[in-house]
């Protein structure tokens, strides 16, 4: 039975099309959710609306459901719609009555935003160990090869030197920027939404601060208007950071994938990375680097998809914001998998330092040839005029 199941009959493709793909995706937002009931549990308890034993047994199922969420053993049937329901519907079958009392004083507004929120705090922890685990892999190759000299580029031209050591930090230092922009966002994700009910509050004297330590919340947000417009608004600042993470990535790899264009040869991959082709016997590609570049555009779909469908709303809940659920999803499980694939290519990358070598042409030190001339006290123009002299240029029309 639905949880706003008044007795009325549904039209049956209209609900199919409202359940959407809820049964699926909140198999992954279940245990949060438990976690959720548990506080929310407690909180009722503690003004006197469970009885100890009531709460003791809500909280064994709560645990059971969340176990059996995390070991994929949950299949939500479409008729309960979602997995706010799944709870309910399970809790009051085996508990009894103490599982039609758990939701007083809630709404599924308040009850799937602090899921949510709950999800995104892990998964937002889950990802800084994994942009720690990236920068560590470019800190390693900058300990085996930072030194090997590399060419510098502009306009994908040879530039100025640079070399493996100063490209590989400068990844750590785009991605040491993330993790401070992830801060920020830390910070908005540690209040708790619950107890704001549909979006204005609950009757009821809920100890709100009580519920937010119960989930290790700092402290809560007190306004329910506020809290509810959370929803898509943080979805969308989550993955405006995942492509910024996404953009070191998707830059990272265009590096490789030319550095390691066979002409130049500074780069290469190990064999196990490099998927072949079906017709060609020769070819060794990088697909696996062509793939986290297109990952950022996919990421930023999601963004725009998020972006598109949060806005034009009055303040309130509105069921627009369900289809959020899945480009938050769909872009953190990306920006992860990229993050894990990425520093395995990092970790496996091979210099060529015979072939950086050899790429270090005469033209890559002109500036500093003409700096060398300012040091001895020519004015930089002239400095620059007489190098440009002295290389041989290729004959062809100037410019
Ligand atoms: N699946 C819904 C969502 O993601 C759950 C909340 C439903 N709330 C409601 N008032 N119909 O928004």
């Amino acid at each position: 039975m639905k949880l706003w199941d008044k007795g009325g009959q549904l039209d049956a493709a209209i609900e199919r099309f409202t359940v959407g793909d809820d049964p699926q995706l909140d198999l992954e937002l279940l245990p949060y959710d438990c976690a959720g009931s548990r506080a929310h549990a407690r909180g009722l308890h503690r003004i006197g609306l469970l009885t100890d034993d009531e709460l003791a047994a809500l909280e064994q199922e709560l645990a059971a459901i969340a176990a059996d969420a995390e070991a994929g053993r949950i299949v939500i049937p479409p008729d309960l719609e979602d997995g706010h329901t799944y709870i309910e519907d399970r809790l009051t079958r085996v508990v009894g009555e103490a599982g039609k009392k758990i939701h007083a004083g809630r709404s599924r507004n308040d009850q799937v935003l602090t899921a949510l929120r709950l999800l995104q705090r892990d998964r937002l922890a889950g990802l800084r160990t994994a942009v720690d685990g990236l920068r560590e892999a470019l800190a390693g190759l900058d300990r085996r090869a930072g030194a090997v000299p590399l060419p510098g580029f502009t306009h994908t031209r040879k530039a100025m030197p640079s070399s493996v050591g100063l490209w590989a930090q400068a990844w750590r230092d785009a991605l040491a920027d993330d993790l401070e922009l992830l801060a920020g966002l830390e910070r908005l994700l540690d209040r708790s939404p619950l107890g704001t009910g549909a979006g204005y509050g609950v009757p009821l004297p809920f100890d709100r601060a009580f519920t937010a330590a119960e989930m290790g919340f700092g402290g809560v947000q007190e306004n329910p208007i506020h809290a509810q417009l959370t929803r898509g608004k943080y979805e969308l600042a989550i993955v405006q950071w995942l492509t910024q993470v996404m953009l070191d990535i998707n830059r990272l790899a265009t590096d490789a994938i030319w550095f390691s264009l066979p002409e130049f040869g500074w780069f290469r991959l190990p064999d196990r990375f490099c998927t072949g082709s079906s017709l060609m016997p020769q070819k060794q590609n990088p697909d696996v680097l062509e793939l986290a570049r297109a990952a950022l555009h996919v990421v930023t779909g999601c963004q725009q998809r998020i972006q598109g469908i949060v806005g034009n709303q009055i303040s309130g809940y509105h069921r627009d914001l369900q289809w959020t659920k899945q480009p938050l999803l769909e872009a953190l499980r990306l920006t992860r998998d990229t993050l894990a694939v990425m520093t395995a290519v990092v970790d496996g990358l091979i210099i060529d330092e015979a072939r950086c070598r050899a790429a270090m042409t005469d033209e890559l030190y002109a500036t500093h040839r003409a700096c060398e001339l300012v040091r001895q006290g020519v004015p930089f123009r002239e400095a620059y005029r007489q190098v440009a002299a002295s290389l041989a240029r290729p004959a062809g029309p100037a410019g």
